[in-house]
């Protein structure tokens, strides 16, 4: 898996970060983030304090992609963009789900701001990042959809390993899941009581 190029996408806390972990241990790839390598470079153009996040400067951050990263790598984002700012072509690209309800959790527990888990936890029910996917042109030969709602990360990689080397999506990895039609009433009811508190 020299050259073999893996990016993971998600909402933040769907379980990217620990996934490539295990994976970057099994396919002795590389990993790194997006984030990662914007924070180390500055490859940023200024800071959106009401998200407290990092604004991309994406000439920046493709001279810092090309520079260290020729080989192959696992790389996790929130921003798919990047690919083709950086004309990169993924074999695989991972796309990380979890139960909204649960990634509220997640969310609530790292004391982000009540705007910032209401707006990632919308962004995860409507599929945004599967959007993303499934509307650009990447010639990727694999894409996974990973439920990482309640698995455990090294068994879920140690599948994802065997599916990039097979060539095969498992039918537990086929994309996209519509949570609407997932969750229950009752779910239904808590969700949308979250999502209208803070918009
Ligand atoms: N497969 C899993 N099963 C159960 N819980 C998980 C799983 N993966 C992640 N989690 C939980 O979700 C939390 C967030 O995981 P992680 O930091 O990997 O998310 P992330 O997608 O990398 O987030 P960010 O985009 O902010 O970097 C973890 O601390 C853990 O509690
Ligand atoms: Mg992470």
């Amino acid at each position: 898996m020299g050259d073999y190029l893996i990016v993971l996408a998600g909402v933040p806390g769907t379980g990217k970060t620990i996934l490539a972990r295990y994976l970057s241990r099994q396919t002795q790839l590389d990993f790194t983030t997006l984030s990662w390598i914007t924070l180390e470079h500055r490859a940023w153009s200024g800071y959106d304090s009401a998200r407290r996040s990092f604004i991309v400067d994406p000439r920046k951050l493709c001279e810092n992609i090309r520079r260290e990263y020729s080989k192959g790598y696992i790389v996790e984002t929130h921003w798919l963009g990047f690919l083709e700012e950086c004309r990169l072509e993924p074999d695989t690209i991972i796309i990380t789900r979890t139960h909204p309800l649960i990634l509220h959790k997640r969310l609530v527990r790292r004391g982000w701001p009540k705007r910032k888990v209401v707006e990632n936890v919308e962004a995860e029910f409507l599929g945004v990042i599967v959007q993303d996917v499934i509307n650009s042109q990447y010639k990727t030969a694999i894409i996974l959809e990973v439920d990482t709602s309640n698995a455990d990360p090294e068994i879920l990689s140690r599948k994802v390993h065997e599916a990039i080397l097979s060539g095969r999506i498992p039918p537990e990895f086929s994309c996209c899941r519509d949570w609407l039609s997932l969750l229950a009433p009752e779910e239904q009811e808590i969700l949308f009581n979250i999502l209208s508190t803070t918009t």
